[in-house]
């Protein structure tokens, strides 16, 4: 029998969320930069206010979806309210210093362990079997993934393109995209190997999670912390996007240096759902990404079941759109570590194990200069996806959904036809990059190719003659 409370089965008091004792209401919420200190989240709205957000990267926070849910003055008290159970999930060591710690106390109708034991899922096309094949210094680029032609949810939808690292070192990434045209329907996933960077390309996607629901469309994305549950949904009955799957440290934002307190991505543009529970009883799978192989288990309810949590470590979304985009005033351009959103640190300082760049639309005014992204070699890897528009280095063949791979020390830079426009553009007038929004995923090791991403015929066989038509211009003494 299924039993289901609230509207559309997830219920949410979005508002409910804990006010300090005795406090004046204030109207607006209380946060602080990340990790830095412990900060009750205080909020006023109305209780059926869902738009009353919590914001900040990294914050504590602390919410229920039924009044009197969340313990007071403890964690863990011998009888939790409304017969709830107290439950911890570590996204750290429990000693991992405070600025860097992530954990969140849940307060549910079943604790996680009631499942059914876990039975291996045969292979899929998602695996972190990186660089079983030889790994091209070559340039490489796909074309869009297509969308499947059988019902496909997001889970059987993910597509392993390239990696490094893995879940037992806890550093690297795997790079899927995903293509879907169905609803998970009575499944449930969870990723116990890494945090899940979700980027929409095309289509949205409702992410109902244990901690709440998160609805996302293209040019926004969502980050999902390791170990939490959740279900995906695409309100427009496809979807297709990428995803980094990060084994490392834990996507934070970037150190501002001499930008000073402001800018690039603003901590309070990331928002964290309220909690949101459903009370369903049936027969579900829960699966489960575990060592680079997909689990599941029988469990007789949905374990979207945590009626009120409080902690920092929960998923989030961001709009790409409100990125605080800064770069030259004068002549060149800065690194594209500018356009750092997220990044992983490895244990070398300064050196990511993932950071996440985007080049959204800005203006471009720098005189006397090379305006598109210069010719380069990195030693680190960088893979490279259209979200929407045009990428202003490649006029050709990078197509929203497609990917491209230049890996550590592989030369690449802007195609013939772009480099030709620009070398001759005025540049005593300034430009506008308008109607684009692509990404990276850059890592400090070799992004390794699956063997799917090697034979697919997505693979575009001739990338590299992009460049084959630049020509020499070399006039000895000037001449
Ligand atoms: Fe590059």
């Amino acid at each position: 029998m299924l039993k289901a409370t609230g509207a559309a089965g997830f219920s949410t008091r979005a508002g409910s969320t804990i006010p300090e004792t005795s406090m004046p209401t204030p109207s607006a919420t209380h946060d602080t930069a990340q990790g830095t200190t412990v900060t009750r989240h205080v909020a006023t709205q109305p209780a059926a206010d869902p738009a009353a957000n919590l914001c900040g990267f990294g914050n504590h926070f602390a919410t229920e979806a039924e009044p009197g849910a969340l313990p007071q003055g403890r964690n863990s008290p011998q009888r939790p309210p409304l017969g709830l159970y107290a439950e911890q999930l570590s996204g750290t060591a429990f000693t991992a210093p405070r600025a860097a710690n992530r954990r969140s106390w849940l307060y549910r109708i079943r604790p996680a362990a009631v499942h059914g034991d876990f039975t291996l899922l045969p292979p899929s096309r998602l695996t972190h079997a990186f660089g079983t094949a030889p790994t091209p210094p070559t340039q490489l680029r796909w074309d869009a993934l297509p969308l499947p032609p059988q019902p496909t949810d997001f889970i059987d939808g993910l597509v392993t393109y390239a990696g490094n690292g893995g879940p037992d070192a806890q550093s690297g990434v795997a790079i899927h995209l995903y293509a879907a045209n169905a609803d998970m329907q009575g499944r449930f996933f969870y990723d116990a190997d890494g945090e899940l960077l979700i980027v929409p390309q095309q289509g949205r996607l409702r992410l109902d999670t244990e901690l709440g629901r998160l609805d996302v469309e293209p040019q926004q994305i969502a980050l999902i912390p390791r170990g939490v549950r959740f279900r995906v949904a695409l309100p427009d009955g496809m979807a297709r996007g990428y995803v980094a799957e990060n084994f490392g440290a834990f996507l934070r934002l970037p150190e501002l240096g001499p930008i000073g307190a402001n800018g690039l991505a603003n901590p309070r543009d990331f928002i964290t759902p309220h909690a949101a529970y459903e009370d369903v009883d049936g027969n579900f799978e829960l699966v489960a990404k575990f060592q680079g192989r997909l689990w599941r288990a029988p469990i007789d309810h949905s374990p979207l079941d945590v009626v009120a949590w409080h902690g920092n470590h929960a998923p989030c979304h961001y709009d790409l759109r409100r990125f605080n985009t800064i770069g030259s005033i004068s002549y060149d351009h800065p690194d594209p570590s500018i356009f750092t959103v997220l990044t992983s640190p490895s244990d070398t300082p300064g050196t990511a194990n993932l950071d996440f760049v985007i080049f959204p639309p800005r203006w471009l005014v720098a005189e006397n200069t090379f305006r598109p992204p210069w010719f380069h070699r990195n030693i680190a890897s960088e893979f490279m996806g259209l979200i929407h528009g045009v990428y202003d280095a490649k006029a050709e063949g990078f197509a929203p959904g497609g990917a491209s791979l230049h890996n550590s020390m592989s030369a690449h830079g802007p195609d013939a036809e772009t480099f030709e426009r620009a070398c001759a553009a005025d540049t005593t007038r300034p430009h506008k990059v308008a109607d684009t929004m692509a990404f990276m995923f850059e890592t400090r090791q070799v992004i390794h190719p699956t063997p799917w991403a090697l034979q697919t015929p997505l693979l575009q066989r001739g990338y590299a003659q992009c460049w084959q038509g630049l020509r020499k211009h070399f006039k000895p003494g000037g001449v």
